[in-house]
């Protein structure tokens, strides 16, 4: 069923960090795995590099993921797009670049991928990268089916809303406060993501009373994600792609 304000059927499954553990993270090969297997939906993180432009990475630091040396945010655009991004993984994966934000919008598209953009701004960029993800997000995706845009940054949360106020938000914790719903209002977010961890049955209680789905971070068997959906937590976010698609786990997709 389409979710009312999301404007797409909230898929069950997102692909960690663009193809889970199936490829180097955050790359566009990881998205054609994730496509492949056929999942619907990919979540990935985004970072500002030293110019301000959103690429995909997780860490501020460049050294686990790729060839690069030191910090996303003070390195430039020309120096990032040499970076091998895949070597890390596998040698197999050699000469994966790191992907920008536009790259993996246009690849999301071409494949029918859903996408949760998880801002993840740099120490002292929050605002920042919550404005200017949300700014691209909102053009790079022009007529298509706008993605969920989270952050475990409220600042950048609230940037974002109020660069794009019509993009659909989540608010990240890893263990949500106890005022989770106030703040969730007051960003006018759309959906909760936690830590699976975290998932207790007053919060899917609360939750739910409230029409706000939740979804849960990292959850790699498949036994677990069925009793979670059973419990009333709406999506999970995963690694093992291969095993804990829809289709593997005998769910009828959303829509
Ligand atoms: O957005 C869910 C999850 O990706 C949050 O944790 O550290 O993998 O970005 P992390
Ligand atoms: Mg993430």
């Amino acid at each position: 069923m389409i979710h009312r304000r999301l404007g797409w059927p909230l898929p069950r499954v997102f692909a960690h960090r663009g193809g889970g553990a199936l490829a180097p993270e955050n790359t566009l090969a990881g998205l054609r795995i994730a496509a492949r297997l056929g999942l619907r939906a990919v979540e990935f993180d985004v970072m500002l590099s030293a110019d301000g432009s959103p690429w995909l990475i997780h860490d501020e630091a460049l050294e686990r993921t790729s060839n690069g040396v030191g910090r996303v945010c003070a390195t430039t655009d020309g120096d990032l797009r040499v970076l091998d991004a895949g070597a890390r993984r596998h040698p197999a994966f050699a000469g994966e670049p790191l992907p920008t934000l536009a790259a993996a919008a246009r690849l999301c598209q071409q494949l029918g991928l859903r996408a949760n953009v998880e801002i993840k701004p740099a120490a002292g960029f929050e605002r920042l990268t919550g404005d200017v993800v949300a700014r691209e997000v909102r053009q790079l995706w022009a007529g298509a089916d706008l993605p969920l845009v989270s952050s475990f940054s409220e600042s950048a949360l609230a940037a974002a809303r109020a660069a794009a106020p019509e993009l659909p938000l989540g608010c990240l914790y890893e263990c949500p406060p106890a005022d989770w719903l106030a703040r969730v209002g007051a960003l006018g977010a759309l959906t909760l993501h936690c830590a699976v961890s975290s998932v207790d049955d007053d919060l899917l209680r609360t939750a739910h009373a409230a029409a706000i789905p939740l979804l849960c971070y990292t959850v790699n068997d498949p036994l677990a994600a069925i009793a979670l959906f059973q419990r009333g937590v709406a999506a999970v976010f995963s690694d093992r792609i291969d095993c804990l698609g829809e289709a593997d786990l005998g769910l009828r997709p959303a829509g």
